[in-house]
């Protein structure tokens, strides 16, 4: 099986011509703060790769202490500015022209996705790069609806003859650091920046420092949008310099952070000095639960696509599989030919189907999961090895024969890694599906109505899916629960991110 797992390394041209001019001048790129382009203070820069290739695509700046200074200082001035005098609808018909201006982009912000990231066309250009312009729709939308409550107190002591009259609003948290990773740049992008803008915050954005090709360019379609200036700034630079003094920064009011759960934590030490708030949306190790009724031609494809989408470089993705033990073997051979018959390439390649991992890094950790899990006997039924000139590309790989104590089997790896095991008695399954640290998602696969109601309830995850896996709406709010972080993203729940209550109470 494994030998007939191939790379094309093959790659074609750009059809963007902004991104072939970018590949032809390897431009440096600078921090968009208060509206415009401007070097890091000290000039540092840091290399941006194709992570096929290892070759550079351009330079960006690593951000310092000057530059995060300027960054929450425009941020914190257009807080009161022309941005607190719109109303809702203007706020909300800026919102829509980013949407569309996404849209009119598509190419570009592919194709730049593509390069720096390293995902293949269809998941750009059919799943990311549209839900991140939906995402700026569907907050268009909740910036006219935002609402407070009429409270109706009890309070005895007011003077006689007047009343006591309370209600809440809702006021934005002020200015938000929006902390984001690499492997899903832009959708995980616009699921901050919609609502922390349709609340009414100004944004500090420090993309990853492996993919922040897309934000800068959004920057400059918001601000083609109408957004003024110091809305969004965005602030580039290594997570360790630029993202921790952007988190201590007493300047910030909310932390909003996507990423691993080792960060998530200090991120928490980081918010402090001034108690900023914080959501977090970490790592997973999400289960799909296969039980014996399930419908085997949709089951099949949707947990092998469930875990080798994006090269398995996805929060959500099921890294572990519970199979009803009567069908265990019929499911691994068809996800293990699923898995033969993936086309390995550059992203750019429109027929590839998985990708290269981000970086060599990244590459050399989920290598280091699959040689342990040997070492500790395992069973690699298919995949396991590296590909390609620079490394970056790992077969899709599916593992039996681990248990919960193997780092394999409860670490998330972010590769397309799947480990599977049969269970026997669905409530075995269901507590090792729950035996976890982490909580973001599961699905359920099953004809059985009743079971996949019960289990829904039972699996301890933010979000469950029923005969299908990462399944994304601009209305289905995304977070998780235990080590999987607070607070939500997508759907309405996620204004709740961006905005303080505020009651008010008069003597009238
Ligand atoms: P990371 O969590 O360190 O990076 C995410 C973002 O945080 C990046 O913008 C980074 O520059 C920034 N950052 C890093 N250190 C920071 C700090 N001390 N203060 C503030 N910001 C900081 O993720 P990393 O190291 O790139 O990937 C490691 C592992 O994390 C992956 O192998 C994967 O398992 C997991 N991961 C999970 C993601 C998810 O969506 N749940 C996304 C990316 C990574
Ligand atoms: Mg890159």
């Amino acid at each position: 099986m494994t030998d007939s797992i191939q790379l094309d390394d093959t790659c074609p041209q750009p059809q963007s011509a902004a991104v072939r001019e970018l590949l032809a001048s390897t431009p440096t790129k600078e921090l968009f703060i208060n509206g415009g382009y401007q070097a890091a203070a000290s000039g540092a820069v840091l290399e941006t790769l194709d992570p096929a290739t290892g070759k550079t695509i351009a330079h960006i700046a690593n951000a310092g202490q000057a530059d995060i200074d300027a960054a929450v200082l425009a941020a914190r001035t257009a807080l009161t500015g022309p941005w607190a005098q719109m109303t809702p609808l203007e706020r909300s018909m800026i919102l829509l022209k980013v949407a569309d201006l996404i849209d009119q982009n598509m190419d570009e912000l592919c194709e730049l996705e593509i390069l720096d990231q390293g995902k293949p066309w269809f998941v750009a250009r059919w799943a990311e790069i549209p839900a991140a312009a939906n995402q700026f729709r569907f907050f268009a939308g909740q910036a006219m609806a935002l609402e407070g409550q009429t409270l109706t107190p009890s309070v005895n002591y007011q003077p006689p003859g007047k009343q006591v009259q309370a209600w809440t609003v809702r006021e934005p948290v002020g200015v938000v650091a929006a902390i984001t990773p690499w492997n899903s740049p832009l959708i995980l992008t616009a699921m901050k920046l919609a609502p922390a803008l349709a609340a009414g915050c100004t944004v500090v954005h420090k993309p990853a420092e492996l993919t922040s090709l897309t934000a800068l360019r959004l920057a400059e379609l918001m601000t083609e949008a109408g957004l003024p200036a110091g809305v969004l700034n965005v602030v580039t630079g290594e997570g360790r310099q630029t993202g921790a003094m952007l988190a201590a920064h007493t300047g910030v009011d909310k932390i909003a952070f996507t990423g691993s759960t080792a960060t998530g934590r200090a991120i928490v030490d980081a918010s402090k000095s001034n108690l900023k708030r914080v959501s977090l949306e970490l790592g997973g190790k999400s289960p799909a639960l296969v039980l014996d009724d399930a419908e085997l031609d949709i089951t099949i494809p949707g947990v092998a696509n469930g875990i080798f989408f994006n090269g398995g470089q996805v929060c959500v993705a099921n890294s572990r599989a519970y199979i009803h033990r009567s069908i265990f073997d019929k499911v691994i051979e068809g996800i293990a030919g699923y898995a033969a018959g993936l086309k390995l390439g550059h992203g750019l390649n429109q027929e590839t189907q998985l990708g290269p991992v981000v970086s060599q890094l990244q590459a050399e950790k989920i290598e280091s999961y699959i040689q342990s899990a040997k070492q500790s006997g395992a069973t690699i039924v298919t995949g396991g090895e590296r590909l390609g000139s620079f490394g970056t590309f790992i077969q899709p790989t599916i593992i039996t024969g681990t248990n919960n104590k193997m780092p394999v089997h409860c670490e998330e790896v972010f590769g397309p890694v799947l480990v599977a095991e049969p269970f026997d008695d669905i409530n075995d399954a269901l507590k090792w599906a729950n035996d976890s640290d982490y909580g973001l998602a599961g699905s359920i696969w099953t004809q059985n109505l009743s079971s996949a109601q019960r289990l829904s309830r039972q699996l301890e995850a933010g979000t469950v899916w029923i005969n299908t896996h990462s399944m994304f709406d601009p209305s289905m709010t995304i977070g998780g629960m235990k080590q999987s972080g607070y607070g939500r993203d997508s759907g309405k729940q996620a204004l709740d991110n961006y905005l303080e209550w505020k009651t008010i109470c008069a003597v009238i």
